[in-house]
């Protein structure tokens, strides 16, 4: 595990461990509101995922897959599939869906909404400032 300096490592697995009591901070997105500021959690730098690809984030007990499009859009949902566990944070994403590297299950970025029957992903939102990447915890929805 590389030390980044930041409080937190990146694993060679291309997953990344945030220590969610260092990282959760208020940066004026709203979390302040709520009174649930360890909701709100620095992921760290948008730079860290290429465009047109995903990445995992390990944040306290939840896997957590950032998608950024070529086109800009960033969303966040659940890494593991619901089919069978796949690492969707490792799958094929475009035209605002991921499609699992296991089987091709795919699922809508957007809502989590899934190809398949009774399958759908917990969606989170997710938002850029000043390069630093954020993920509400407490937005986490899902679609079924
Ligand atoms: S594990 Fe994702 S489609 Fe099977």
């Amino acid at each position: 595990m590389a030390d980044t300096g930041a409080g937190f490592g990146i694993r060679d697995s291309g997953f990344t461990t945030l220590d969610l009591g260092l990282e959760a901070r208020d940066s004026g997105l709203g979390a302040r509101d709520s009174g649930l500021e360890t909701a709100l959690v620095s992921l760290g730098s948008i730079t860290r995922i290429p465009e047109g690809q995903g990445r995992c984030y390990v944040v306290g007990a939840e896997e957590i897959a950032v998608f950024r499009q070529r086109d800009g859009r960033l969303f966040a949902t659940q890494n593991r599939c619901p089919h069978r566990q796949g690492p969707l944070a490792e799958g094929v994403i475009g035209s605002g869906q991921v499609i699992c590297p296991l089987h091709s299950h795919r699922f809508e970025l957007e809502d989590g909404s899934g190809s398949e029957h009774g399958e759908c992903l917990k969606v989170y939102t997710v938002d850029v400032r000043k390069g630093e990447l954020f993920v509400r915890l407490d937005s986490g929805r899902k679609a079924c």
